[in-house]
């Protein structure tokens, strides 16, 4: 006994709160509403509000004319085609406001515009945020999941839910008219309506609860069903889909989640179709009785048959928008679960903490970039460098080699502060990069990752983006010869203007090894201080792929080039090489000096040669 009551508690409080959350998930994009422009969102409720209170105008006008013919009847009075023309017309010019402030104002015209309104506010908010997210966020794949989730939803979950509350708002305020017109007939009428509706809403936040838990304890497996969406239309995997043939597994695993989702929401809506029977049984009943208990006062007279016709009209309006405004629960609770994923996303903290006074560097030369002793571990994860020192001198060419995942890219990742180290230190001449200003730093780094952007652009923008603030035509074309580029682009119909990639009308497709060629253009453009490629040819063929290192070669004289690759006929000829080994600095020298000490390095780069042979 003791147990169940306390169990009866605990659902009652997990009820009350999921409703804070609602209230304050509410607040947040009312205020959004109202930053974003405040005349539009006070006309869009006090439009609903109008609409609710007219229909109430409507009965009360009628109420009237009743009443006044009732009189007429017995008086034979003379004003009866003036009274009756008089409220007949404000009967029709109340629902004319009707039609005109909610119908036509607010649904056609403010709806729209304040929908409308709100998703550019709330995409350019959520493109404004990932803008200037940490680039860790990205490769988190809970934080990934969260942005997916934004994305795909915030357009129309979040001006939903203002909808919503827009037409909750309206049966609050009809509910409470209704309430407040009744209540000098008797002020326990209200109040028994009231009690009866309770029932109703208990259900429905009980059931409501009881699904927005089902949503989180089957969260694992919607997050899987949102993966399949994703994959089973992605080009590269449809390719590798219906060579393997795994299309049919896949279909099947797909499916068998929907399933498990489906029945999962099923099973309460089931418990709930049987006891929704009783909240609308208990509504009429009341309403009933109540209209029973006024009838013989209709009948001696004390109570007109316009009042009377009121009452009936207004026991009807209470349930009705106490029945209405609860079902908007149900509603509120799913939105709302989108409406956190957007507030969540948009309050995540900055990871990499900028200097308040940042230092910016001056010259133009390359700096010197120095690794002391650092550590990194991915958060949450094993520690993938361990005490690396190595130093890049103004101008050198320097290579990583080492096996797949021994942290190259990771090197590269903090050299560009998508991280800060876990131990150690980064110095950029000598200044902890923790100090310098991010946006002065990147003016001196031009990077090609492994993975790099096809812009669906023309070629030139592919180009000129590396560095969009430099204009040059001599230097778009520069690059494009040097990356070796400048061939295949001037075959295309338009060269330089030609639109690329399959997404757009008139759009070429390019080879693999033609895009990375133009991503090297573009790193190359800018002509940055400090080139860092990793693994930029993998997809180009070996004489092209030398050609091209002839010309950076050229080019970087002054400069400095990080190069990460594992063709050592590229590596060689850097001046500086180092050998990257499960996290650690193994072995560090020109080509020369690593092959005399015929250790990792000299048998990595024999293992390749003899390939060759
Ligand atoms: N975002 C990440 N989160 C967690 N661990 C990561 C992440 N990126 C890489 N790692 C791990 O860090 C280690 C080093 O990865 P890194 O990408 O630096 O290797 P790499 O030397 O560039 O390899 P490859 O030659 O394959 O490009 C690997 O064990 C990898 O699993
Ligand atoms: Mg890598």
């Amino acid at each position: 006994m003791i147990l169940k009551g306390y169990n009866q508690i605990m659902k009652l409080k997990k009820i009350v709160m999921v409703i804070k959350r609602i209230l304050r998930g509410a607040k947040k994009l009312l205020n959004l509403a109202w930053q974003m422009d405040k005349k539009i969102t006070i006309l869009y409720y006090f439009s609903a509000a109008i609409g609710a209170l007219v229909p109430l105008a409507a009965s009360i006008i009628f109420k009237l004319l009743i009443d006044y013919l009732q009189a007429a009847q017995s008086a034979n009075l003379v004003t009866v085609p003036i009274i009756i023309t008089f409220s007949l017309s404000s009967w029709y010019l109340v629902t004319l406001i009707e039609n005109l402030v909610y119908f036509g104002y607010n649904q056609d015209y403010l709806d729209f515009l304040f929908r409308y309104k709100l998703q550019n506010e709330i995409t350019l908010k959520f493109h404004n945020k990932i803008s200037n997210l940490d680039i860790a966020y990205f490769e988190n794949p809970k934080t990934q999941d969260l942005i997916t989730k934004t994305r795909d939803t915030m357009q129309w979950r979040l001006p939903d839910f203002l909808r919503t509350l827009s037409y909750f708002f309206r049966d609050v305020i009809g509910y409470l008219a209704a309430f407040l017109v009744l209540l000098p007939f008797g002020w326990w009428i209200p109040i028994v309506v009231t009690l009866v509706t309770l029932p109703r809403l208990y259900l429905k936040a009980k059931y409501g609860a009881i699904q927005w838990s089902i949503w989180g304890s089957g969260a694992p497996q919607a997050r899987k069903l949102w993966y399949f969406n994703h994959l089973l239309q992605e080009p590269t995997a449809v390719r590798e889909i219906r060579i393997s043939q795994s299309g049919k597994v896949l279909l099947n695993k797909f499916k068998d989640i929907q399933n498990y989702l489906f029945e999962l929401n099923k099973k309460p809506l089931d418990t709930y179709l049987k006891v929704s029977i009783i909240p609308p049984l208990l509504e009429v009943l009341a309403i009933i009785l109540i209209a029973y208990k006024f009838l013989p006062s209709v009948i001696s007279g004390v109570l007109t048959i316009g009042s009377f016709t009121l009452i009936i009209s207004m026991l009807g309006q209470l349930s009705s928008r106490a029945a209405n405004a609860s079902a908007r629960i149900g509603e509120f609770y799913e939105n709302n679960l989108y409406l956190n994923h957007y507030f969540d996303l948009l309050s995540l903290p900055a990871l990499i903490k900028i200097s308040k006074k940042p230092v910016i560097l001056k010259k133009s030369t390359p700096p010197k970039i120095e690794f002391r002793n650092v550590s990194f571990r991915y958060p949450g994860g094993p520690k993938v460098l361990k005490d690396v020192s190595f130093t890049i001198n103004s101008g050198e060419s320097v290579a990583f080699v080492g096996h797949n995942g021994a942290g190259k890219t990771t090197i590269v990742k903090l050299l560009c502060r998508f991280y800060d180290v876990t131990e150690g230190e980064i110095l950029i001449n000598n200044v902890n990069i923790k100090k310098l200003s991010l946006s002065n730093w990147y003016k001196y780094l031009g990077t090609l990752f492994q993975q790099f952007v096809h812009y669906h652009f023309t070629v030139r923008e592919n180009i000129t983006l590396g560095a969009p603030n430099k204009k040059d035509d001599r230097a778009i074309k520069e690059a494009a010869v040097k990356s070796g580029a400048a061939e295949f682009i001037e075959k295309l119909p338009k060269k330089y203007d030609q639109m690329l990639g399959r997404q757009f009308e008139e759009g070429e497709e390019l080879s693999d090894g033609q895009w990375q060629k133009l991503a090297i253009a573009r790193a190359f453009y800018g002509k940055p201080p400090v080139l860092i490629l990793d693994e930029p040819t993998s997809s180009i063929d070996a004489e092209a792929e030398y050609e091209i290192f002839n010309n950076l070669r050229k080019q970087y004289q002054n400069k400095t080039l990080v190069l990460v690759s594992h063709r050592f006929s590229t590596v060689r000829n850097a001046s500086k090489i180092l050998v990257v080994d499960h996290g650690q600095i193994i072995e560090r020298g020109s080509h020369k000096k690593l092959m005399k000490l015929d250790g990792k390095y000299a048998k990595m780069f024999t293992v390749q040669a003899k390939g060759y042979k």
